[in-house]
């Protein structure tokens, strides 16, 4: 059977950002609940000239770079920060991109899992047309209101990949476990432009989706825990990862997995969740960009697990294959480039971007440049909103 899976891969973030000894100054909280409690350093905080279609676009970007766009024949675009009811935002991608007219553009949403849907729906179309590629973006900013126990867990990111068949960087396994259940823990009514959570409760779900969907993977694949040299999972904060990690090792006989073992499956995955803080729909892969570009080993032929939760909930469990010469492909000084050169808000800084509001009545409203990326929000008149691309 061909081979089908994630061809090129790159992420953008916010070039500004929160530290949270910050935020925890501001909020009477020891800095090291956020630093070690949460294992969160940092979080991307988004302009207001961005919005998940200039993330989308800038991290598409990157990710095209070297990709013919005339065999782009479907972008499936990941989000649960809907800009319209109705219009898929990943129509205006497409043109901030100049992607071809004969192309499909879709929207989905399962708060952080649809752009796991996203990827499993493009590999059933890529072996029927290899030369065939997919755009795979997802592209979300954490909102959960100022003062509220899920502030510190905010962030923003776009992830960019192109799908398609003899990938060069991660060939998918075609086994997955898959669970849905119809729960509470997080949602968020059209209403509002905060997310409702149960923060404790949610994180419960998240383990005991893990146990379910890794439980039906191991049967139908036949694989150990052993069979994987790295993993990379959903990260809400990166805290609840290494406990996912340690409850799976468990229930896999590795009870305590020691610190190294600990550090060497999970660690450079987590790194760049680190800086940047939950990115919903996009944060699975920026882990497996962090992975990819951060480990020090050669990964050729090395599988990795991958769990997937999206609240409310659908959760899954799959795993793929490290490609030989993927080296060639990473965007590693692009990304790192970013986190490294963003710049430091201070409080009331966070809190302006948090709280800036655009007209509703239809009236001209030009957004103040202050992203430096390559795509803007620049304007909402009309009701409809105006991009451009900065030279
Ligand atoms: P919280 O109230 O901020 O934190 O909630 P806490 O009181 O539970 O403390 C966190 C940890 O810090 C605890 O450790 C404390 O002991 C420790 P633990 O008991 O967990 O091992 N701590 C300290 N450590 C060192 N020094 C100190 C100190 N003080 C306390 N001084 C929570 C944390 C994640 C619940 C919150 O941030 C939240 O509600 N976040 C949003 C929801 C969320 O992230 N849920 C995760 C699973 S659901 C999911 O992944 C889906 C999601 O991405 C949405 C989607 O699907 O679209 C959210």
């Amino acid at each position: 059977m061909v081979k089908v899976g994630i061809d090129t891969l790159s992420f953008y973030t916010s070039h500004f950002s929160l530290d949270l000894s910050v935020l925890a100054e501001k909020r009477g909280v020891d800095q090291n609940k956020y630093y070690q409690g949460l294992g969160q350093r940092k979080m991307s905080v988004a302009t207001p000239d961005e919005d998940v279609v200039t993330m989308a676009a800038n991290a598409a970007l990157r990710a095209l770079r070297r990709v013919d766009i005339n065999s782009i024949e479907m972008l499936l675009f990941a989000t649960e920060t809907g800009i319209d009811q109705s219009k898929a935002a990943g129509i205006y991608v497409h043109d901030l991109l100049g992607l071809p007219e004969r192309c499909r553009v879709i929207e989905l949403k399962q708060a952080c899992y649809s752009a796991t849907l996203a990827l499993q729906l493009a590999l059933p179309f890529l072996r029927q047309n290899p030369d065939k590629k997919v755009l795979l973006v997802a592209s979300d900013i954490a909102r959960y209101g100022l003062g509220t126990p899920g502030e510190s867990s905010q962030g923003c990111g776009a992830v960019a990949m192109v799908l398609s068949a003899n990938p060069r960087l991660l060939a998918l396994d075609s086994e997955y476990g898959v669970v849905t259940a119809n729960v509470m823990d997080f949602w968020r009514p059209n209403y509002s432009d905060t997310a409702i959570v149960e923060g404790k409760y949610s994180s419960k779900l998240y383990l005991s989706m893990l146990e379910k969907t890794w439980k039906q993977y191991q049967a139908l694949s036949g694989r150990n825990f052993e069979d994987h040299a790295h993993y990379c999972y959903h990260t809400p904060v990166p805290r609840l990862v290494e406990k996912a990690h340690a409850h799976l090792a468990k229930i896999n006989g590795h009870d305590p997995l020691t610190d190294d073992l600990m550090h060497e499956h999970i660690n450079y995955s987590l790194e760049y969740g680190r800086r940047i803080g939950n990115s919903y729909t996009a944060s699975l892969y920026i882990g497996l960009a962090s992975l990819l570009d951060l480990a020090q080993e050669d990964l050729t032929d090395k599988r990795i697990g991958f769990y997937s939760y999206g609240s409310g909930c659908v959760a899954e469990y799959f795993s793929g294959v490290v490609q030989p010469g993927y080296k060639k492909v990473l965007e590693t000084e692009y990304h790192q480039h970013m986190l490294r050169e963003r710049t430091a808000l201070t409080y009331a800084e966070y809190e302006r971007f948090y709280t800036y509001a655009y007209p509703q009545n239809g009236s001209r409203h030009d957004v103040v440049h202050f992203t430096q990326g390559r795509f803007r929000l620049s304007a909402i008149e009309d009701h409809k909103r105006i991009y451009e691309t900065v030279s």
